[in-house]
């Protein structure tokens, strides 16, 4: 199908989504940029970038600290990727697809952007990957993991600097299989993200030996009284628990598994999202002792990742999480890719992100796999109180 009736379907499709996610547009300008009302791409020295990360809904903090840590990239750099000023359109992606997709269609047909960064859903990330494939415009995921994005439908034009869900899951499942003696339950939000992330880690864990207790999928960004789930899980015999849960329902989660008197009885396993950032600040004392895999941790012990946080702290006053690093490296990836590339087209950038090789990372060194996943390490975290505060200690490295 060629582009242009790509976009008047994708179009099309906009109109019948709902006037709600219409309405659910939030248009704002950022990165010390102004918002370009003029439909160019931006030309010459310039280049027009989108943000569609979520403003509101169950994951609006994650979105912000991505707006914040793409921001902080760009100001340590002048405005500036590969030598081209930037000017940034900021989209709302909301909670899912419904809001998300025709906010990511604004920008490529309306705003007309050479590449966008962002997106934290996994079946928003799955609902644009066609758009982005047919219209020829770069996306840098900077959340999302649904896998088949950089697995069977992996494509020139979608790119990641997060990770892809199976895999986050995956790291854990040897060290449960190893550290517990029982079965482990599983639960998880019921979408896309979810299931990969208990499917890797079930994988990875019934390979090491271990056995599955019991699981349950919890309605999507409907759910706040886990009690009846802590109730199954109590009655299952479980010997620990793994988990995926973010934002929000992390909070909900953690804090209840806790009041409900599970925390001291049956340890909590998870992906590091379960203990993240603003998360584990809500969730407090709660969450002491709750282990995680993920690709970063505040507490990483090197010379990059304390400067990071210092720089960060001092311009948004608050500690950086996984999702600020990956929205900073995403504009680390683009700094380098528009300083390579032989153009300012979004095709040119596209080709040009195959060739940017490592990036030296808050989080470590990484670089983009054959099918445009990050190449990366994955820690052990485990939740402490840290003289009033709670931080993910680094227990080790995950293989
Ligand atoms: C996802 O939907 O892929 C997702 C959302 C939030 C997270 C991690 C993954 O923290």
């Amino acid at each position: 199908m060629g582009v242009l009736s790509a976009v008047l379907r994708s179009l099309r499709r906009t109109t019948t989504i709902s006037g709600l996610a219409v309405g659910a547009l939030a248009l704002s300008g950022c990165a010390g940029s102004s918002l370009d009302q003029s439909g160019s791409q931006g030309s010459g020295d310039e280049v027009k970038l989108g943000l569609l990360v979520p403003l509101s809904g169950v994951y609006a903090p994650l979105g912000e600290d991505m707006r914040d840590g793409f921001q902080l990239y760009l100001d340590q750099h002048g405005g500036r990727l590969g030598g081209k000023t930037v000017r940034v359109v900021t989209v709302d992606e909301g909670e899912t697809p419904q809001t998300g997709v025709p906010a990511a269609q604004k920008l490529v047909t309306q705003d007309r952007v050479t590449a966008v960064v962002g997106v934290v859903n996994s079946a928003t990330a799955l609902g644009l990957r066609d758009f982005f494939h047919e219209s020829k415009v770069p996306l840098l995921v900077a959340n999302a993991g649904a896998d088949a994005i950089t697995g069977e439908r992996s494509s020139p034009y979608v790119w990641r600097t997060s990770f892809a869900n199976g895999k986050v899951g995956a790291a854990l499942g040897p060290a449960v299989a190893e550290e517990v003696d029982g079965g482990v339950y599983l639960i998880t939000a019921d979408y896309a993200a979810g299931r990969e992330m208990v499917g890797g880690f079930r994988k990875a864990f019934e390979a090491a030996g271990g056995k599955i207790a019991g699981e349950k999928y919890t309605p999507f960004g409907k759910t706040q009284d886990y009690q009846p789930y802590l109730s199954a899980i109590r009655n299952s015999g479980a010997k620990a628990v793994f988990s995926f849960y973010a934002g929000a329902e992390a909070v909900n989660f953690v804090k209840q598994y806790k009041q409900f008197g599970l925390a001291d009885r049956i340890p909590l396993y998870g992906t590091g999202f379960l203990t993240e950032g603003g998360v584990l600040n809500a969730q407090g004392a709660s969450a002491v002792g709750v282990k995680t895999s993920l690709h970063y941790s505040t507490e990483l012990d090197t010379p990059i990742n304390k400067a990071f946080v210092e720089a960060y702290r001092t311009k948004h006053g608050k500690a950086p999480t996984v999702y600020s690093v990956q929205a900073y490296d995403a504009a680390a990836a683009l700094d380098k890719a528009i300083a390579k590339a032989d153009g300012t087209g979004g095709e040119d950038i596209a080709e040009a992100l195959g060739g940017i090789g490592t990036i030296d990372s808050p989080r470590g060194p990484w670089s983009f796999d054959a099918d445009h996943d990050a190449r990366q390490k994955y820690y052990l975290r485990e939740v402490r109180s840290d003289g009033g505060s709670f931080v993910n200690a680094v227990l080790g490295e995950l293989d």
